[in-house]
């Protein structure tokens, strides 16, 4: 981790030993797009971090060129912002964009138009993809679609196992050197759930300065599981997802990154007991590279919503109870985990409006994620615009190994940024986000927080509610 990054909490939560060993930051190709690029905007009235008076921000060639109250200069596009809160763009580790295979639900250019007007400049596209991305061509066709479509960089997640079953290592080292340049892998959707696989992984991706996410659930336990096992699924008569199926794997894997020495990133931390596991183990002596996230809908929603029996609130992990939400929130706030992740999961109509046993899991999350943060985590206090910037773009580029992502709001920084209007409230119409899916569990619901504008290298991806190609 370079000096002058601003995640300080973390610099003291971790020995500097282990600071050393930070993943490299790796670039990617990106697609020049010309003068676009190069064009002046001239942000007025932003206050980086929502700290201080409104300043005037210039970007100009693709990095924040000026920061000082009333910058005159000739621009090509003067942005009002009137006081907008701003911040790095949003990095999402947890993405699905269903292309290839699922074209239906989600393209690469859908989930783009999604990922940027929700406030995001870089996502990472799962594997689960059909055929999954576990092999070079594949890899380089996702970040090569999403360097065209050009609205946030998409970058592929590797499977770690061939076809995601849990049996054979993919090639990692052939998608690693691909023009994708693959540093996250994941089988998410399934666990790698064979220790001797998961130990292998971890020694592979040590060397290829890569990370693994897990998708953490003992499949011997979860055998038919449709929600969490506890007292509303009980009732329901519906087969239980018992929180040791996550905390016995991230205790495991804990064990394991710190005997490797790899890194482990654990997807959608859902429970209580996690969380306690995470924070024991980062307290450690050498805890080595371990991070964690948690998705919006486990910091808000809770079993509860089985009552209406409506498969939109089905997900994997499932939606858990008042005391998880309570601990996860404590636990994004003093860094256990390290930050948030969408799982956006696009859905088709006929795979959720079906019977609960036969829906698949999962729920749009993009362009909610920012007002659901808002709501949990800053409105009651336990976060500021700070804090917001490390758990939404700051910890995920570091995690990934991202060198122009998650970068501090300065002159000489790369202009990968977010405008946010901290005032504005929003109601939820999933038949009005930009996903062909429409599988919020949010309907109708009024969230603070709204993205005013997104800025990737410097242009203007997403305005006023509308993407900008
Ligand atoms: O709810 C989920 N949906 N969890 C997963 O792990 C996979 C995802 C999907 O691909 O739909
Ligand atoms: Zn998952």
């Amino acid at each position: 981790m370079s000096s002058n990054r601003t995640s300080g909490d973390r610099d003291a939560r971790y020995p500097a030993e282990t600071s050393e060993q930070e993943m490299p930051r790796h670039a990617t190709t990106t697609v020049n797009r010309g003068e676009a690029a190069q064009r002046r905007v001239l942000l007025k009235d932003v206050r980086p971090y929502g700290e201080g008076e409104p300043v005037d921000l210039l970007v100009d060639g693709g990095v924040i060129a000026g920061i000082g109250s009333g910058l005159e200069v000739d621009a090509d596009e003067i942005v009002h912002a009137e006081g907008a809160v701003v911040l790095p763009g949003f990095v999402d580790l947890h993405t699905h964009l269903r292309e290839p295979g699922r074209e239906d639900t989600e393209t690469i250019e859908t989930g783009s138009t999604a990922a940027a007007l929700g406030g995001y400049t870089a996502v990472f596209a799962m594997a689960n993809t059909d055929p999954v991305a576990d092999n070079a061509v594949i890899v380089e066709h996702v970040w090569r679609r999403g360097q065209e479509v050009g609205l946030v960089d998409v970058h592929p997640v590797g499977a770690v196992t061939v076809g995601l079953d849990g049996e054979k290592l993919a090639e990692l080292g052939t998608m690693a050197r691909s023009g994708a340049n693959v540093r996250v892998f994941s089988d998410d959707g399934k666990c790698v759930h064979d220790p001797l696989i998961m130990r292998r992984a971890l020694e592979y991706t040590r060397t290829l300065g890569g990370v693994v996410a897990q998708h953490a659930e003992e499949p011997r336990l979860t055998v038919g599981a449709q929600a969490h096992e506890g007292a509303n699924a009980a009732r329901l008569g519906l087969a239980g997802w018992p929180a040791p199926a996550e905390e016995a794997i991230v205790a495991r894997d804990c064990l394991l990154a710190g005997h490797t020495g790899g890194s482990l990133h654990v997807c959608h931390v859902s429970t209580a007991g996690t969380a306690e596991i995470l924070r024991w183990w980062k307290s450690q002596d050498r805890p080595g590279r371990v991070s964690a996230e948690v998705t919006p809908h486990h910091l808000l929603l809770t079993d509860d919503r089985l009552s209406s029996y409506d498969p939109v609130n089905k997900v994997n992990p499932p939606l858990r109870t008042d005391d998880d939400v309570r601990a996860l929130r404590q636990a994004l706030a003093d860094g256990t985990v390290d930050c948030v992740a969408t799982d956006h999961a696009p859905h088709a109509e006929q795979d959720k409006c079906c019977e609960w046993s036969a829906a698949r899991p999962g729920m749009l999350g993009l362009q909610t994620a920012l007002g659901v943060v808002v709501a949990t985590m800053v409105e009651p206090g336990l976060l500021d615009w700070r804090g917001v910037a490390r758990v939404l773009s700051e910890r995920p580029a570091e995690i990934a190994g991202l060198a122009d992502q998650g970068r501090p709001v300065a002159v000489g920084e790369p202009a990968n940024l977010v405008l946010v209007d901290p005032r504005a409230r929003w109601t939820v119409r999933g038949a009005e986000l930009a996903s062909i899916a429409a599988n919020s569990p949010y309907e109708d619901m009024e969230l603070p927080g709204r993205v005013v504008a997104t800025l990737l290298r410097g242009r203007i991806t997403a305005a006023e509610g509308k993407v900008r190609r």
